[in-house]
């Protein structure tokens, strides 16, 4: 079917949000909608939202504010202008959103996207025909709406369109797949458990044949997402229930998939055999993000993580003995309710030992409905920011140190893009940093190996070493 509208999405939040936005936009090619990445452009705009903290979900009504404006444009030309929030906001907030938004026309949460084609019909149907009062000003109190924040019996994946070799083309050489969601771990701080719900994995069966399918179609680098992947526990083919090393066994056999990686993993999953795959699976990248969120074992305790620091020291030990060159990075709040000095500087103490080559700094957040939300204690705001400020200093400094490091160093560069240079290209290192090469675009989805000569802000700029030297000889084994 060729495309005769338009469709603007806008991503918010995490990756899980980026792999839906992409899945949002397959089921609305059979209605014969085409991607455009100008808000003006659109006949259908969707927010896909996050409600993690209060900043990320006040920006969903700040562009409904823009929306709204441009929706009086298009009533005044006759052209019309539908408007569909989605995501995590969209869950928590439901049809609170249209009482403070009446522009909007469709709110959905993550668990339901899959109906996009039938709410959009509802919403279609629904309205006026303007033949019949071709001079009636619109009126929003007799539009449709829809708000559907159920959480449906019937799994979403299995109503979406596959992920076929047409599906994936385009896409480029990287790729999220989302193999698990929601969560059951309710750290008192958090909402995800309440919008995503609770945990759920898709059936191995089916991520091969996603995964099969992305590379068929020039993927090279897999992302598996979760919001705690691994914990993943999905149905096998044989049976039995499989576990994220598991599945990552079978991927990593997959012909032209060279790279995968996995995010975001929680501590208390990492169990020995997703260990071992670190130190078995050459395409399991030596890169992972496992955040502890605190240093202090008081505040652990209180956000309900269930570990320790020491724990968690205990575990990078065991994870870098399988894998000694593996980057870590991690997420942390500061200023978590009843946070004191001393706990502040229980974290500071264990950046330092962990030695992370990233990380995401926030401040806390109260948000609606978690259990933290009625603690008192609150940290005052000055005292919050001059800790984020204080413990991003030192993530910076733990990041530029490692690319210091890496200066003079031949890595594995998968090339992912042309840059902004002529004759540049954007690849990424095994430790995700962008890497800036003078290379040809023939090459891009080749693993290339790059000699990193100087730094970018978050960046590496390098050489190809292959021009030089045998790619045999680089100093760096090369995962493909
Ligand atoms: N499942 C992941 C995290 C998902 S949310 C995990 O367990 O680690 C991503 C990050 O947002 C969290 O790791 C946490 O650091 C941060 N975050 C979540 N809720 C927050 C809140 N209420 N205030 C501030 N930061 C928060
Ligand atoms: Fe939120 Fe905790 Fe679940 Fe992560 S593990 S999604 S922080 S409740
Ligand atoms: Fe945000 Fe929802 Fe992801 S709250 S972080 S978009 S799971």
């Amino acid at each position: 079917m060729t495309a005769d509208k338009t469709v603007f999405i806008k991503t918010y939040g995490c990756q899980m949000n980026v792999y839906d936005s992409e899945r949002m936009s397959d089921t609305l090619v059979p209605l014969g909608y085409a991607q455009t990445d100008t808000l003006e452009a659109a006949d259908l705009v969707i927010l896909n939202t996050c409600h993690i903290r209060e900043k990320a979900a006040e920006k969903v009504y700040s562009e409904l504010g823009r929306i709204r404006v441009l929706k009086a444009e298009r009533d005044r030309e006759g052209r019309g202008l539908m408007v569909a929030v989605a995501g995590c906001v969209a869950q928590a907030e439901g049809e609170e959103i249209i009482r403070r938004a009446p522009v909007v026309d469709m709110v959905f949460g993550p668990q339901t996207y899959h109906r996009l084609p039938d709410l959009i019909d509802r919403v279609t149907r629904g309205e006026r025909p303007s033949a019949t009062e071709p001079d009636a000003p619109a009126a929003p109190a007799r539009r449709t709406r829809v708000v559907e924040t159920e959480f449906p019996a019937e799994d979403k994946f299995d109503h979406l369109p596959p992920v076929d070799g047409a599906r994936a083309r385009g896409r480029g050489v990287t790729a999220f797949l989302t193999v698990q969601e929601g969560c059951d771990k309710f750290c008192t701080f958090c909402v995800v458990p309440y919008t995503r719900g609770a945990e759920v994995s898709r059936p191995a069966e089916k991520i091969l044949a996603e995964a099969r399918a992305l590379a068929a179609a020039g993927v090279r680098e897999i992302t598996l997402l979760g919001q705690n992947v691994n914990a993943y526990h999905g149905d096998g083919p044989d049976g039995g229930a499989w576990t994220l090393a598991r599945l990552l066994r079978a991927l990593a056999a997959i012909p032209g998939l060279a790279r995968l990686r996995y995010t975001t993993s929680h501590p208390r999953d990492m169990d020995d055999d997703l260990i071992a795959a670190h130190r078995d699976l050459g395409a399991l990248m030596p890169y992972l993000h496992l955040p502890v969120q605190s240093g202090s074992d008081r505040i652990l305790a209180a956000m309900n993580r269930r570990h320790t620091a020491d724990d968690y020291r205990r575990l990078v030990d065991r994870i870098r003995a399988a894998r000694p060159d593996i980057a870590l990075s991690g997420d942390f709040i500061v200023g978590f309710p009843g946070e004191t000095d001393a706990d502040f500087e229980a974290t500071l103490d264990l950046v330092r030992a962990i030695d992370y080559v990233g990380a995401y700094t926030f401040k806390y957040s109260p948000r609606p409905g978690t259990p933290a939300a009625d603690l008192a204690d609150a940290v005052p705001e000055a005292v919050a920011t001059e800790r984020l400020h204080r413990l991003q200093a030192l993530i910076d400094a733990g990041e530029r140190a490692f690319a210091e490091s890496l200066v003079g160093r031949t890595l594995p560069v998968l090339l992912e893009k042309a840059g902004r240079q002529q004759g540049q290209l954007v690849g990424r290192s095994p430790y995700l940093q962008p890497v800036h090469v003078m290379a040809p675009p023939e090459r891009i989805g080749a693993i290339v190996p790059v000699t990193v000569e100087s730094l970018g802000r978050h960046s590496l700029n390098g050489t190809l070493a292959e021009a030089r030297e045998p790619a045999g000889a680089s100093a760096v084994r090369l995962s493909a």
